[in-house]
């Protein structure tokens, strides 16, 4: 594990502390390393209207997204116990590419998972599967 990549999950460990997560009470901190060596971390943030809730995931990409990051290495999640990223999680990363390292630590910043998008969701739908715009 090189030093990026610890620090990654770090900075997981540390967004953690902001989710918000009244009504599941499952803290969710998630850290995505850009091409451009930026790391943006996200938390979960539940709502009274449960689905409207969103993942610490997605809010980590979608910050990185939105400052115009397009290429991602890394993702560290961190949960109590190991959580992997659920399915709509799985999707938004498969918008950025199928290399995507997908690092699974739990509170203590303990990684006990190191995978690949591709094997998380493996024959994803992406950008190269629709037609070609005119
Ligand atoms: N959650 C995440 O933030 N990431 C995951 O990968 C799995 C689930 C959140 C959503 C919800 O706020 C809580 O964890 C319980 O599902």
């Amino acid at each position: 594990m090189d030093e990026k990549r610890q620090e990654l999950i770090q900075a997981a460990v540390e967004a953690r502390k902001w989710a918000y997560a009244p009504y599941s009470s499952y803290f969710v901190g998630a850290a995505v390393l850009a091409d451009s060596g930026e790391i943006y971390d996200g938390v979960n943030v539940e709502n009274a209207a449960y689905p409207t809730s969103i993942c610490a995931e997605r809010v980590a990409i979608f910050k990185a997204a939105s400052q115009g990051e397009r290429n991602f290495i890394a993702i560290a999640v961190v949960t109590e116990n190991g959580g992997t990223p659920c399915g709509s999680c799985r999707q938004v990363m498969a918008e950025f590419g199928n290399d995507l390292e997908v690092l699974i630590a739990d509170d203590q910043g303990q990684l006990l998972q190191e995978t690949t998008l591709a094997e998380l969701l493996p024959g994803a739908f992406g950008p190269g599967d629709l037609p070609a715009k005119k």
